[in-house]
């Protein structure tokens, strides 16, 4: 609205960031009624149990402000999950807090733990959340890249990367973008390059339960020496298929924990209270999650099996709900301009890579989510076999 008053003019504390590649894509698959398989989010709905657990807990009461560090059932059934699938017990009282969703967790840890003139190390392809939550800590980010072609880390690089003034890594496996999955060896050879370092790592692991072909999620939880450097990060809105409830947690080392919970205090307090009741409950079926590797396989095989009849060539997908392509055969457009024409002309909006570097870097690579209804698959996959 215009008014005769002026506003203040500010600093911009991000003057980098502006609207971002997912808002644009979703914006011109809406206007060109295209099959959005752009953003990761699930367009099927959750488990009605878990609705019916949140409304119980609405109905009980429960509508009040949880203790700060989350509701006592969720803390431990989130511990009673970590001890039974990695191996490490958390304490519920003093190392595992809820948050809103993985987005919060992530930003909250960097907060608390970095200082201005720190350097965090974070690999490319990445999830744009990193960087700016570490300039708003007044640190830098180190960006190191993944190996183009495979996207595995490469230890040397990371290790000279390393400077005194390095203060955290942030990892994330199972990869979005690259749908990679990081090995037991890996998960060893990071602990190796840390060892001996004050470096804390921030583990993005909000696809755990979508690790397919029989693998298992290595978290950095399985790693004693790593686990006792780590933030590991969730979100139950991956995991559970409600992504809008913006749901999650970390688990940390005590001390660790009790900085992380020093900022997110005086930041969201706290997570709201019948989402928390709804999904300790939930979580005490533990067929939940332990059976999203196959829902999530059949998908994938699915959507492969699909693009297989294309010209694009279909990059491999071990893990999260993404799968990448090539598109060498088919255009030599930019990613971004590629992306628009799929969007504009095949229907079907996807994602360049470029977006996940710094500075783009451009391999002729878009990434599909196929976190969708078999319906919206098939559509898409009619579309794309026009290409
Ligand atoms: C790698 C990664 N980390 C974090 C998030 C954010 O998770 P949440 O919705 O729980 O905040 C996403 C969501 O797309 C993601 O892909």
């Amino acid at each position: 609205m215009s008014s005769s008053f002026p506003t203040p003019a500010v600093t911009s504390r991000l003057p980098q960031v502006g609207t971002t590649i997912f808002t644009v894509m979703s914006a011109l698959a809406l206007e060109h009624g295209a099959v959005n398989l752009g953003q990761g989010f699930p367009d099927f709905d959750c488990d009605p149990r878990l609705v019916d657990a949140v409304d119980a807990a609405m109905r009980a009461g429960a509508n009040q402000y949880p203790p700060m560090a989350g509701v006592p059932a969720l803390r431990e059934a989130v511990a009673a999950k970590i001890a039974a699938m990695y191996g490490h017990a958390y304490d519920p009282g003093s190392e595992v807090t809820i948050t809103a969703g993985a987005t919060q967790a992530i930003i909250t840890a960097i907060l608390a733990i970095v200082h201005p003139g720190d350097e965090v190390i974070v690999l490319d392809p990445c999830y744009d959340s990193y960087e700016p939550n570490i300039e708003l800590a007044g640190g830098t980010a180190v960006h190191v890249a993944l190996t183009p072609g495979t996207f595995e880390p490469d230890f040397a690089r990371i290790a000279a990367a390393i400077t005194p003034r390095t203060r955290a890594i942030v990892i994330n496996t199972p990869h979005n973008p690259s749908a990679t999955v990081w090995s037991a060896a890996q998960m060893a050879q990071l602990a190796a390059t840390l060892r001996g370092t004050d470096i804390i790592v921030v583990a993005d692991e909000v696809y755990e339960h979508m690790v397919f072909d029989g693998a298992a999620h290595q978290s950095v939880a399985r790693f004693p020496e790593l686990a006792q450097r780590s933030f590991v990060v969730s979100s139950f809105g991956k995991t559970y298929h409600v992504t809008g409830w913006k749901v999650g947690y970390v688990a940390a080392p005590a001390p660790l924990m009790a900085e992380f919970r020093k900022v997110h205090q005086f930041n969201v307090f706290t997570v709201n209270t019948p989402m928390q009741h709804g999904l300790a409950a939930f979580m005490a079926e533990p067929a939940h999650h332990l059976g999203l590797p196959a829902f999530y396989q059949r998908k994938r095989d699915l959507f492969r099996a699909g693009l297989a009849a294309t010209r694009l060539r279909v990059l491999a997908s071990r893990g999260s709900y993404f799968q990448c392509v090539d598109y060498s055969a088919v255009s030599a457009l930019p990613e971004a301009d590629f992306c628009r024409f799929l969007t504009t002309e095949i229907g079907v909006a996807a994602i360049p890579l470029a977006a996940f570097y710094q500075g783009g870097y451009e391999q002729r690579i878009a990434r599909f989510c196929f976190a969708k209804k078999d319906e919206t698959l098939q559509l898409a996959l009619a579309r794309l076999a026009r290409l």
